[in-house]
């Protein structure tokens, strides 16, 4: 049976959300400057995206810059903004194509411009589409997430908008608002860190972490990721009997 098969259609998580790490390890240990590896991991980016799609994945965000990352050297930085930007601007297309409405998340203020004209347009063009939303974190980590919607309530709270908070409401003031806590969360490169992603939404995501460096991650280890979300036993803190 071929792998895909295998995937109970009747239990997808509607949402996956992917660390892409290990591109710089990926380049170097071929002998090439970093940035090569962000280049080839933009080939495993439309692969996870179109695997996502055809699965029936409602939801897919992927980390492709946190707000540490600005921390790394200037030609680095330039190298992945530019990358981003012609990878937007040549992918709307297909995303048009396959019914994808891409959205993003994170300090987006503090994306170059080009960036964040480009991006808004493929927002904007593609905000219709509905087969499955892709989410890119950009400028992004979880702690400034929760700072920055708790900064937004004590705004709404002096215009007396925003009264008693519970997860509910809290949730209304995140970049995710509207969009599932993610079933699943999937690291490559072998590091078993959270590295400041998706922080409060993670609370009960099951956790994948696996060896392979994000360059070389295939449709085939997407499907794996998910077969093996498949198998495990989701409590929300209920004991084994009170599931059955
Ligand atoms: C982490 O690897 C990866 C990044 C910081 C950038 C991810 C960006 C892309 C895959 C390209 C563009 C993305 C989109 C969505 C168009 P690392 O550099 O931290 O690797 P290392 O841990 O081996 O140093």
């Amino acid at each position: 049976m071929a792998l895909i098969e295998q995937i109970e259609k009747e239990n997808l998580p509607k949402h996956i959300a992917i660390t892409m790490d290990g591109n710089g390890r990926w380049a170097e240990g071929k002998g090439k400057f970093r940035v090569f590896g962000h280049q080839h991991g933009v080939k495993s980016v439309r692969e996870a995206v179109e695997t996502a799609a055809e699965i029936g994945i409602k939801y897919l965000t992927l980390y492709a810059f946190s707000t540490e990352n600005w921390n790394r050297s200037e030609r680095e930085v330039n190298a992945l903004m530019t990358l981003l930007i012609s990878t937007i601007s040549k992918e709307t297309k297909t995303l048009m194509k396959n019914d994808i409405c891409l959205n993003a998340i994170g300090k987006l203020s503090q994306l170059p411009k080009k960036c964040k004209q480009e991006l808004e347009q493929a927002v904007e063009k593609t905000k219709n589409n509905k087969r499955m939303t892709l989410i890119l974190a950009l400028s992004y980590s979880g702690r400034w997430e929760i700072v920055n919607a708790v900064n937004k309530i004590i705004h709404d709270s002096k215009n007396n908008l925003a009264k008693e908070i519970t997860e509910d409401t809290f949730q209304q003031y995140l970049n995710t608002k509207g969009v599932p806590d993610p079933e699943l969360l999937i690291r490559t490169s072998g590091e078993h860190r959270i590295s400041n992603f998706l922080l409060w939404q993670i609370a009960y995501s099951e956790l994948y972490f696996t060896d392979t460096l994000w360059p070389d991650f295939r449709k085939e280890d997407l499907i794996k990721a998910i077969i093996d979300y498949q198998k495990r036993e989701r409590r929300f803190g209920k004991t084994k009997a009170q599931i059955k």
